[in-house]
C-alpha cells in the first residue's frame, strides 16, 4: 500500500496512534458532527460541516467550582461566565440569526457592522472557554510545557517574564495575553490581542490569559499584577498540556496531508 493510499484509507488520527498520550476534552459547545470514517476514500468527506448561521451556542459550564479558585473569588468568576462570556455567546446567536437573513439586497455597510460583530463575538466565546478552560489547576507547570518553554525561550523565567509582561501592557485596558501554537511552524508564540479580533492567525491557544477589566477589577479594583499572581497560581497545566499535545498531533496531520497531495 502506498503512502497516499495509507493515509485515505485509514482514519488520520488512527495513523498518529501514540503522537498523543492524553485527548482534550471535547467541545461541548460545538456541534457534535464530526466523524472519522474508517472506510473513508478519495472524494469522500471525513467530517460534516456545520451550518453558517446556526445560531443557536450554548454556554460551556465552568469546569471547575467557582468557590474554589485561591484568590480569586466566586462572584467574581461566577460574573465573569454568566454575564460576560455568556453575553458574548448569545449576541454571537443574534449576530448569526441576523447573517441568516441577509439578502442581495442587504446593504454592505450593514453586512460590515454584522461581519464585525460576528468575529468580535465569536472571539470572545472561543477565549473564553480557553481562559475558563485552563483555569480550575494547582499552578504546577508539567515537564512537557516547561521543556517547550525553555527550549523556545532559553529559560523559563525568560517566557514567564514576556507572558507577564504582555499581560500587563493590557493592564487597564481590554484584551487577551495567549501562548499559542503555530501550525504552520509548530512553534510556540505568545501573543498580545487587542480586543478580540487581534489573534495570531493560523495558531492554537494553549494558555489563555483575559485582561479585560471585568476579569479582575471585582476582586483587585486596578491592581492588575495582583490578579496576573492569582491567575498564575490556578492555572491548570495539564489542560494547557492536553491542548499542547492536540495541537502537535494537528500539526502532524496536516504535514502528511501536505505530502501526499
Ligand atoms: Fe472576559
Amino acid at each position: 500500500m502506498t503512502r497516499r493510499q495509507l493515509l485515505l484509507h485509514t482514519p488520520y488520527l488512527a495513523a498518529l496512534s501514540g503522537c498523543v498520550h492524553t485527548q482534550a476534552q471535547p467541545d461541548a459547545a460545538a456541534p457534535a458532527t464530526s466523524t472519522t470514517n474508517p472506510n473513508h476514500s478519495s472524494g469522500e468527506p471525513l467530517m460534516s460541516f456545520p451550518p453558517a448561521f446556526a445560531g443557536n451556542h450554548t454556554l460551556q459550564p465552568l469546569p471547575f467550582n467557582p468557590a474554589s479558585l485561591p484568590g480569586l473569588s466566586e462572584r467574581l468568576i461566577t460574573s465573569h461566565h454568566e454575564n460576560n462570556y455568556g453575553g458574548a455567546v448569545r449576541n454571537l446567536n443574534r449576530v448569526e440569526q441576523e447573517l441568516a437573513q441577509v439578502t442581495r439586497d442587504t446593504p454592505p455597510l450593514v453586512v460590515a457592522a454584522l461581519r464585525e460583530r460576528e468575529l468580535t463575538f465569536r472571539n470572545s466565546k472561543s477565549l473564553h472557554e480557553g481562559y475558563f478552560g485552563n483555569l480550575g489547576g494547582n499552578g504546577k507547570m508539567s515537564q512537557t510545557v516547561e521543556r517547550a518553554l525553555t527550549e523556545t525561550y532559553g529559560s523559563l523565567a525568560r517566557w514567564e517574564e514576556h507572558f507577564r509582561l504582555t499581560a500587563m501592557g493590557l493592564g487597564g485596558g481590554s484584551g487577551w495575553a495567549i501562548l499559542g501554537f503555530e501550525l504552520d511552524t509548530g512553534a510556540l508564540r505568545t501573543v498580545s490581542s487587542g480586543h478580540h479580533k487581534e489573534n495570531l492567525a493560523g495558531s492554537v491557544p494553549l494558555l489563555v490569559l483575559d485582561m479585560y477589566e471585568h476579569s479582575y477589577h471585582l476582586d483587585f479594583g486596578a491592581a492588575a499584577a495582583k490578579y496576573v499572581d492569582a491567575f498564575w497560581n490556578n492555572i491548570n497545566w495539564e489542560e494547557v498540556t492536553r491542548r499542547l499535545e492536540s495541537a502537535q498531533a494537528a500539526r502532524k496531520v496536516l504535514q502528511l496531508a501536505r505530502e501526499v497531495r
